[in-house]
């Protein structure tokens, strides 16, 4: 996969791509990361990348000319076709079955901006699939780009050791994940689940998901009716 980043601020993204599994997924040749600054792309004197809003109000607007030249250089670099992704408050919610959408495609090209929003224009003419990582306001869209390529270089075959298993995670199949323990067996008065130490696989997975099920039910009622949903559609089926 090759993931194209533009944005004003590449030196953002050093520490997230070059840190853990981000970082080895690039070593192992799963993945490569090209960062592009927009501010390159800019034409006047004073390498303007943002104006004012016509109509008036506060903060300032990101230019078509120079989001758009931008784009059109990256590709150019690479014959491969990439997903245009722009991280915006106003884009579809990020979630797990977006990010394994994400990892079966060759390329991305996340353009990720600053200040109050992009000239909409750039939406219209660049037809960018819109992403939003949550309900909250950031100052930017690179660290949703970061959540967005972690969240799906994870998921690419092989970015994982045998330790770290992505299928039995959460939201793999629409539940929390269920409470884990290590050494000691007593820790502050608090102990280890019985269960977990008699190493009968089976009554082990069935509390685990025992649990999964309970806490995704107190925690997030709006997975638990996904989940019991799913599986109602799944027994229609048959
Ligand atoms: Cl993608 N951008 C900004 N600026 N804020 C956000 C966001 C994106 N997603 C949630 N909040």
């Amino acid at each position: 996969m090759l993931i194209d980043i533009l944005t004003l601020f590449p030196e953002m993204f050093d520490a997230v791509l070059g840190t853990s599994i981000p970082k080895r997924a690039a070593e192992k040749g799963l993945v490569s990361y090209h960062l592009t600054n927009i501010r390159d792309f800019a034409t006047d004197a004073h390498k303007s990348v943002d104006d004012k809003s016509f109509g008036g109000g506060p903060g300032m607007v990101m230019l078509c000319q120079s989001v758009f030249d931008a784009v059109e250089s990256v590709e150019r670099q690479d014959y491969a076709k990439s997903v245009r992704i722009l991280l915006t408050p106003q884009g579809r919610l990020f979630d797990q079955s977006v990010a394994e959408e994400l990892a079966a495609m060759d390329r991305l090209l996340l353009i990720a901006g600053h200040y109050e929003g992009f000239d909409d224009r750039i939406v219209q003419g660049l037809k960018p699939m819109e992403l939003s990582i949550g309900d909250y306001v950031l100052s930017g869209g690179e660290l949703a780009a970061m959540v967005v390529v972690d969240a799906v270089v994870r998921l690419l075959p092989g970015a994982l050791g045998a330790e770290d298993g992505a299928a039995d995670e959460s939201f793999a199949d629409g539940l929390l994940e269920y409470p884990q323990y290590t050494r000691p067996r007593e820790f502050r008065g608090m102990t280890v689940p019985e269960v977990l130490l008699g190493g009968n696989h089976a009554e082990i997975a069935k509390w685990r998901l025992e649990q999964r099920k309970q806490r995704t039910k107190q925690r997030r009622p709006d997975l638990w009716r996904a989940y019991l949903q799913k599986r109602s559609d799944g027994l229609a089926d048959k």
